[in-house]
Parts: structure tokens; sequence; C-alpha cells
């Protein structure tokens, strides 16, 4: 009942020309091998969004992400991208406080309630990131901070709203490092973060929310990490910038 889903997040790498390129081989290897019973999301640098859209024209589980989007509706931002120029471009989802924004651009729970709002409001459904760092698990209030994460960013949105958010646990330590964490880690957190959820906006709302883990994920462990009850998928980083890897990735739910 749960929504499948495996995101791939390009950060910050790719020109336009390998983008596209990606973007081709994964649509064929999607097309060949996929079910339509898993929710494919690529999420490109801005740059890219317009073109990929285009590839993705057709395809019928692959949809489009972006990494981020400003606050505010439109104006005198320079540098910024808005909701609605994601929406324009068929963007349909949209990575929101990701722990590389919430550290290195300074994001904060309560900036994230705005980026949140404002996504929502056009039409756009966020994966929002949420996860610990090392210091915060080696000193055991991961539950507690990650849940107040979620508290503070999402806990003012009502039941229809809630329902167009998919949650992202990405432990930082697992980020990029190669150091993932085990199947039992990312359950035993998602079941935490599903019963947070459940306590504010209700059982049968909760069960309906797909939570996804994210942090070294590749195609030797995902099977085993997509394997726990409540972990509906992965926000896939490095692996996702090699197709064969991402769509590996995508067939462990097969
Ligand atoms: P990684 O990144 O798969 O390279 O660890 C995941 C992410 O940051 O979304």
């Amino acid at each position: 009942m749960r929504k499948k889903i495996v995101a791939g997040n390009w950060k910050m790498n790719n020109d336009l020309q390998e983008g596209l390129q990606l973007t081709s081989e994964i649509v064929h290897m999607v097309k060949d091998e996929v079910n339509d019973e898993v929710t494919v999301i690529l999420a490109t640098p801005f740059v890219h969004l317009s073109g990929v859209s285009r590839l993705l024209d057709g395809a019928t589980n692959i949809f489009l992400g972006a990494q981020n989007c400003n606050e505010h509706v439109s104006g005198a931002y320079t540098g910024e991208v808005s909701a609605a120029m994601l929406k324009s471009v068929q963007a349909e989802y949209v990575i929101l406080g990701h722990s590389e924004r919430r550290e290195y651009f300074n994001e904060t729970n309560e900036l994230l309630t705005k980026k949140v709002n404002t996504a929502l409001a056009h039409g756009l459904k966020p994966i929002f990131c949420c996860g610990e760092s090392l210091e915060i698990r080696e000193n055991d209030t991961h539950f507690d901070f990650v849940c107040q994460q979620l508290t503070e960013s999402l806990f003012h949105l009502n039941e229809e709203e809630i329902t167009g958010i998919v949650i992202a646990y990405e432990p930082i330590w697992a980020i990029g490092t190669g150091k993932t964490a085990t199947a039992g880690q990312a359950q035993e957190m998602h079941e935490v973060l599903r019963n947070h959820l459940a306590g504010k906006f209700g059982r049968e709302i909760a069960e309906g929310l797909s939570i996804l883990y994210g942090g070294s994920a590749k195609p030797a462990n995902a099977g085993e990490l997509f394997a726990g009850k409540d972990v509906d998928g992965g926000l896939i980083g490095g692996a996702s910038l090699k197709s064969r890897d991402f769509v590996d990735i995508v067939k462990s739910f097969q």
C-alpha cells in the first residue's frame, strides 16, 4: 500500500550532456527491466531539469525532482530558484533539508518549515531529509534528535498535507562515507519515525507514508536494507551516478 521509491540525488555532479546521457541509460534500463511497482525519481541539478524532463516524457514510473527550492514565492532573490519554476519544468518532487544543505547553507528546521509550505503550495512533493551526526548517535540521543527534526518542520501540517511528504532518513555518518547503516539500524529508526508520525497524524496516515533510507546504499546492500518492514526505498547519492548501479538498486525491490 505504501509507495516504494528509489530516488537518485545527483548532487553537484555531471554537466548537462553527462546528465542527459545518464538519464537516457536509466530510462532504457528501467523500461526493459523494472516493473511499475517502484517509483523512480531523478533529483538533478537545476540546470538539467528541463532537458531531463523531456527525456522522461513517456516513462510511466520515472519522475523528476529538484534538490532544493527557495522558501519565497518569487522576487528579488538573486541566484535562487522558486517552487513555481520547478513545477513549470514538470518537477514533481523536491529534496528539502538534506544534511549538506543544513550544514553548508545553514538550513534550520525553522527555515525548512517555510520551504515545505512553499513546495506543497505549488504542488511539489517534498522529500524531507532528516538524520543525526555520529556524535549524536554516540551520545545515544539519535532517536530524539531525528524525531525533533520532524516535529519542528512537519508537525504544523494538516492530515492532507502530510500525505504529500516523503521522508528520507539519512544518518550523516553514512552519507558518502561507504559506512552504511546496518539494516537493523535503518529499520529501527524508521519504525521510531513512523510511530512518532502516528502519534501526531494517526496510525492510518503514518502507515501510508514512505520512509526512505539514504547513506552509502549500493546494489550490494540495497536488498537487505529495503527488506526492513518500515524501509520503503532509498535516497541514493554516489551510486545514482552510474546507471547500472542505480537500476540494480531499483531492481532489488523485485
Ligand atoms: P550517498 O548519498 O548514497 O552517496 O551516501 C546519499 C545522499 O546524500 O542522499
